[in-house]
């Protein structure tokens, strides 16, 4: 009696599998799944009025639903729109504790929706289809808030303004069949921002926050 184990599924699937169709011009594709906003960040200092308190901020990574449309204006080139659900990221003191009132300075939450245009090799004989692009990115940054400790202690008032900036990226797209792909994708956004904040009154701000995310994107995809 012959015995199957999930792995060698797996792999007849792969290996038996027929060769499918590379995209076509006019071709529409709809993905879902997971996009992690992994900042690489860098900040100027913090300062409130003319002193700098000699420290900087530091932007954490979050995960969310990622959703992606495509529509292929040619056989090698689509136009992609990413959008996701809100990613909510803390915002940190770049050094332990100065307010002694932990590291953790608030959060914001943020929207970056980014058009690209891809360009794909698009090997008609291929399962794996690799693609690069470029596009442009749209952030808006809202709900913007302190923890309560740092209320506490006069912070208040925080706003971030949204951003404008270009992105590139590399992917690739695993065909199932005709229909179904998977696909992971890495990008890179130029996100920069200022922060505005008030200290027990006194103006305060973060003349230039890089937040510069590194997007990873993984996806099952279907083409219509
Ligand atoms: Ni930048």
């Amino acid at each position: 009696m012959k015995k199957t184990t999930l792995a060698t599924v797996i792999l007849a699937t792969l290996v038996t599998a027929p060769v499918v169709q590379a995209y076509e011009k006019g071709d529409w594709v709809v993905r879902g799944g997971f996009t992690t906003v992994a900042p690489d960040d860098e900040s100027s200092n913090i300062f409130v009025g003319e002193s700098d308190l000699g420290v900087d901020l530091t932007v954490d990574s979050n995960t969310q639903l990622g959703l992606n449309v495509a529509y292929f204006i040619t056989d090698n080139i689509n136009i992609e729109v990413l959008a996701a659900t809100p990613f909510t990221h803390d915002v940190d003191f770049g050094v332990e504790d100065p307010l002694g009132s932990g590291t953790q300075l608030g959060e914001v939450t943020h929207l970056p929706p980014t058009i690209t245009v891809n360009y794909y090799f698009n090997d008609p004989a291929a399962a794996f289809q690799p693609y690069v692009g470029a596009g442009l990115n749209y952030t808006f940054i809202y709900d913007e808030a302190f923890t309560s400790a740092n209320d506490d202690a006069g912070l208040t008032d925080l706003s971030l303004d949204n951003s404008f900036g270009v992105s590139a990226q590399f992917g690739a797209d695993f065909m199932i069949d005709e229909k179904w792909h998977i696909n992971g994708s890495v990008r890179w956004i130029d996100i920069d921002t200022e922060a505005t904040f008030k200290l027990n009154g006194a103006e305060g701000e973060v003349a230039d926050i890089q937040i510069d995310p590194w997007v990873y994107t993984i996806s099952i995809g279907y083409t219509f």
